[in-house]
């Protein structure tokens, strides 16, 4: 078998930073040291040797709205590769009714095109004794811990408290992960409606249909939910104060609760949506919407502090034509905007560039912390002797200004457009494939594999033995008086 050197860079983990070679073989990195030698040598010199990207949130081919998400797992995880990402976890979508196994052959089928490796969460679209049973096979045969309710997208895939809370039990029993979506769907609808009545119909009144406090409250509620449930709780698109406050509270007390911002809603803000440009605004529709520069200032604290963990893209990317099935009516903009190929260097750019991350930092947030939260962490996640070969070569002085004339996505526009980024992969591996080198893309349609998590151990035993200590208990009584008459 051959072997590829990656000679004269600096290797970043999230705790470490150090000169050395990286040995690979066969997939996996097999040696880390110095003066190693290979049959092919990649040139590091300048460059930071790191975990390839992980995005633990996006839609490939996704049926949403009436129509299909643009990127499949063909053009979505070569975009991916291009900007430094080695892993998808995407998610599969049963529609109402549908069983949890029957959905997942239909993404299992989508998925045979991937360039990189990837995995799935579940979504929990309706709630019976199907889904129920279904669970434990989804957990314990198909290694897919994690399951994502909607409390948004009412009449769609929205579910209600009950359900969630039987889902949330259920998924605590199991150790698995419960995700939320939250917003709250039920006072969209009632906002969404009386904005279209007084004739707020254009993209601009997607954003006064969502506030911050929707998203606030629901977060509030999950967080509730799942502790009664007894199950660690994973909130996806974090966008604003209110959820982050409620996330930073609930760990501050102790609770298993992650939060995931967005490179849009970190970079982006709500003035998009006051554009005259009907298509650019349309083309920015995302739930929860950008938000303005004090949710932009928390999200930045969060991943700082510690209290957000991960940032993801829920690259769910719509073309203008489809955009424009909302015109003369907001709600039905397809929601979802792009983000697959800018993550790694938007965020490098915006977060090390400033001072606001060290690299140490931006590797846990893009990679590392949530390969170890969805427990596939050292097999993906870091640059160690045994770990896949899935590496970013990132070269801190390349720069580029994005745009959609050059970007991999099938989409007809990006949302950074314009914005000059500097790190960019030098090259790109996944699982021992050179993938990119200097942007030229050599990947291959089929390359990537499922990657297959088990019950996210030790955490759950963690949170369940904790429960178990502090459930209710009858007090134990000398004697009991006799009843009154
Ligand atoms: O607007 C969004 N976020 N579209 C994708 C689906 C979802 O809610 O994650
Ligand atoms: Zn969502
Ligand atoms: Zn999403
Ligand atoms: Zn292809």
């Amino acid at each position: 078998m051959s072997t590829t050197v990656i000679k004269n860079g600096t290797v970043v983990t999230a705790d470490l930073s150090y000169k050395a070679d990286v040995l690979v073989e066969g997939g996996k990195i097999i040696e880390i040291g110095e003066s190693l030698s290979g049959d092919e040598t990649l040139d590091a010199t300048g460059c930071y040797v790191m975990p390839g990207g992980i995005d633990p949130h996006t839609h490939l081919e996704m049926p949403f709205m009436g129509t299909y998400s643009k990127d499949d797992f063909d053009t979505g995880t070569q975009a991916a590769l291009m900007g430094g990402t080695t892993m998808v976890i995407d998610f599969a979508l049963p529609s109402p009714g549908q069983g949890l196994l029957d959905a997942l052959q239909m993404w299992d089928n989508k998925s045979t095109r991937a360039h990189c490796d990837y995995s799935f969460h579940m979504a929990v679209t309706w709630w019976g004794e199907q889904v129920f049973d279904e669970m434990k096979t989804v957990i314990d045969t198909r290694g897919i811990t994690t399951f994502k309710h909607f409390m948004a997208y009412k009449g769609a895939l929205m579910v209600n408290d009950d359900e969630m809370y039987a889902s949330f039990k259920r998924l605590g029993e199991l150790g698995g992960i419960a995700m939320v979506h939250a917003e709250n769907g039920d006072v969209v609808a009632e906002l969404s409606a009386k904005l279209l009545a007084e004739g707020n119909t254009g993209p601009e009144a997607h954003a006064y249909s969502r506030p911050p406090q929707v998203e606030g409250e629901a977060a509030n509620r999950a967080i509730m939910i799942a502790d009664m449930a007894g199950v660690p709780l994973y909130i996806v698109h974090v966008s604003c104060e209110e959820a982050h406050e409620a996330i930073r509270r609930a760990r501050s007390q102790g609770k298993r609760v992650w939060g995931e911002p967005l490179i849009q809603h970190l970079t982006l803000d709500e003035s998009e949506y006051f554009n005259t440009d009907w298509d650019h605004a349309a083309r920015r529709v995302m739930s929860p919407p950008f938000r303005n520069q004090k949710h932009q200032d928390s999200l930045w604290a969060g991943l700082m502090s510690g209290s957000l963990s991960v940032v993801a893209t829920d690259h769910c990317a719509f073309s203008t034509d489809q955009k424009r099935y909302g015109v003369g009516d907001f709600t039905k903009i397809p929601n979802g905007t792009g983000g697959l190929e800018d993550r790694i260097p938007m965020l490098w750019t915006q977060g090390v560039g400033t001072g606001r991350l060290t690299p140490e930092e931006f590797v846990a947030v893009t990679s590392t912390n949530i390969a170890k939260i969805l427990n596939c962490y050292p097999r993906k996640g870091a640059i160690r002797v045994g770990s896949d070969a899935d590496i970013l070569v990132l070269d801190p002085e390349k720069t580029k200004t994005i745009s959609a004339a050059t970007q991999t996505s099938a989409i007809d526009y990006n949302v950074f457009e314009g914005k000059e980024v500097k790190g960019l992969p030098r090259f790109v591996m996944t699982r021992g494939h050179l993938a990119v080198t200097d942007g030229a893309l050599s990947s291959r349609e089929g390359h990537g594999e499922f990657v297959a998590r088990t019950p996210n151990t030790p955490t759950n035993t963690a949170l369940s033995q904790w429960k178990n200590l502090t459930a209710p208990r009858p007090v134990q009584r000398s004697g009991i008086p006799a009843t009154g008459v």
